[in-house]
């Protein structure tokens, strides 16, 4: 199939990719001259595992290109995909834009048949609005709207895509779902459904299922704060109930709260779109309320421990700035708010990611800048310094060697926020480690919020 992808960010780059690698002729277009100059030089701006690859394959054999020109990519395309921003606007509400810019451009340039594919995660109604600005330049029977949310990871994008659990198709147009289920058959030869829905549900549907993983996440970061009060141990309980197979093993670890570029915004817009038709969905709200001071939770222990919010001549080491591991987006990382909060108080960081360090540069404070030293290496970030503030679980920082916290730092303090270690071992090694939802090792006093 001719496919056109409009938008080469983060979701249209993966989802033109993993098309061409599958047999698709696919055409990116991006206003950014810069960045389709890059990409036709086959460099990729983002770090996600496994596309370079087929993105290189791709391109050598001539099934993915890249243009600013869209007139000729939607022109000839059987499906154009919109893969366009839809950032928070002002009112909570996401700003569409982009995507109806892109929708008043398209209509002219339509030759046969085309399914015009919503991929952005966009407000329940968007695809008929959609429809009504194409079809103010192109007759209705030459083109139906569909949306077709996108269920990616980062870090893991390549492998969703290629083995999705379920494609949500939302249409009325049985022509729609027949192309669309024609294009998506080679990725759930394993069995996995193509759901086909309305319109609406499908827009939905999005919303729903991040608003339901940033709950469970939240569930448990409440039961990991209630543990520290009566002297739980959260790993246990998740291990506990994940075996439930109602509740299901995954999305059951706590920390320092959810980060990144969807579920922050996704909440977000849900609880509006509810709160717009009258429904005041209190769930979300108190999921968006209790993620924010979560991410700060870790250094309020720092305070107890300390027995003063005056850091002032310490410096920490952070390990991880990113929202999660492998990737280097820090949109909403727990990082750029403890870093803040610490400097706040006075502190001096020595502050490490594998990837993120560029991004974390670009995104935080200068009052962060100015008090942060960034290195390259994990052993760097412990020379000399009075604690150890794990904010990403990048495998690396997984089984550091215990010999390097005792030599390196002033005192083997470890405040982990998001659970690495094991607390005997920590305790065996004579380690001071602080960590969610789990007994404290080492300290006396409690750490719990009062
Ligand atoms: C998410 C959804 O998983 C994806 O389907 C959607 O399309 C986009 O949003 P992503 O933001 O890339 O993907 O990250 P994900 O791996 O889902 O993690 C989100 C956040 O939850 C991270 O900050 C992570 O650290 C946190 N998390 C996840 C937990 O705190 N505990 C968990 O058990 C799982």
């Amino acid at each position: 199939m001719d496919i056109a992808v409009i938008g080469t960010g983060y979701v249209g780059l993966v989802s033109g990719t993993c098309f061409a690698d599958s047999g698709n002729d696919v055409t990116c277009v991006d206003i950014d001259e810069d960045k389709v100059a890059q990409l036709r030089d086959g460099q990729i701006p983002i770090y996600e595992p496994g596309l370079e690859p087929i993105f290189a394959r791709s391109i050598r054999e001539g099934r993915l290109r890249f243009t600013t020109e869209i007139q000729q990519a939607v022109g000839e395309a059987d499906i154009v995909f919109l893969c366009l921003p839809t950032p928070p606007g002002g009112d909570g509400q996401a700003d569409l834009s982009a995507v109806m810019s892109v929708a008043g451009q398209i209509g002219p340039l339509l030759e046969g048949y085309t399914v015009v594919v919503n991929k952005s995660t966009v407000p329940v109604g968007t695809g008929d609005r959609l429809e009504e600005a194409i079809a103010e330049k192109a007759s209705s029977d030459r083109f139906a709207v569909v949306s077709n949310p996108e269920f990616l990871r980062e870090g893991a994008a390549v492998e969703d895509f290629m083995k999705p659990e379920r494609v949500v198709v939302g249409t009325d147009s049985d022509r729609a779902a027949e192309t669309m289920t024609t294009l998506y058959e080679p990725f759930v030869r394993s069995g996995n459904p193509i759901i086909t829905m309305d319109r609406r549900s499908a827009e939905l549907t999005k919303y729903a299922a991040n608003a339901m993983l940033a709950t469970k996440i939240t569930f448990m970061n409440e039961i990991a704060n209630i543990c520290e009060r009566v002297g739980g141990n959260v790993d246990n309980i998740r291990r506990g109930i994940g075996t439930d197979s109602r509740i299901g093993k995954r999305f059951l670890f706590a920390g320092i709260g959810y980060g990144g570029s969807c579920f922050p915004k996704d909440v977000q817009a849900i609880h509006h779109t509810a709160g717009e038709h009258g429904y005041d969905f209190k769930i979300v709200d108190a999921v968006m309320s209790v993620n924010n001071s979560q991410k700060t939770s870790i250094v309020r222990k720092m305070e107890r421990y300390y027995g003063t919010d005056d850091f002032s001549g310490k410096t920490f080491g952070m390990w991880g700035l990113s929202f999660k591991p492998e990737t280097d987006d820090i949109r909403e990382a727990p990082a750029l708010y403890i870093a803040e909060e610490l400097v706040g108080r006075g502190a001096k960081l020595l502050a490490y990611d594998p990837e993120a360090i560029g991004t974390f540069k670009e995104a935080t404070s200068q009052v962060v800048l100015d008090n942060t030293t960034f290195v390259h290496n994990q052993q760097e970030a412990l020379d000399d310094i009075d604690a150890l503030v794990i904010c990403t679980e990048w495998n690396e920082f997984r089984r550091p060697t215990v010999d390097r916290f005792q030599d390196h730092m002033k005192q083997p303090v470890i405040f982990d926020g998001r659970n690495l270690y094991n607390l005997e071992r920590a305790a065996k090694a004579g380690i001071t480690y602080i960590s969610v939802g789990r007994p404290a090792v080492g300290v006396d006093e409690e750490l719990i919020e009062k």
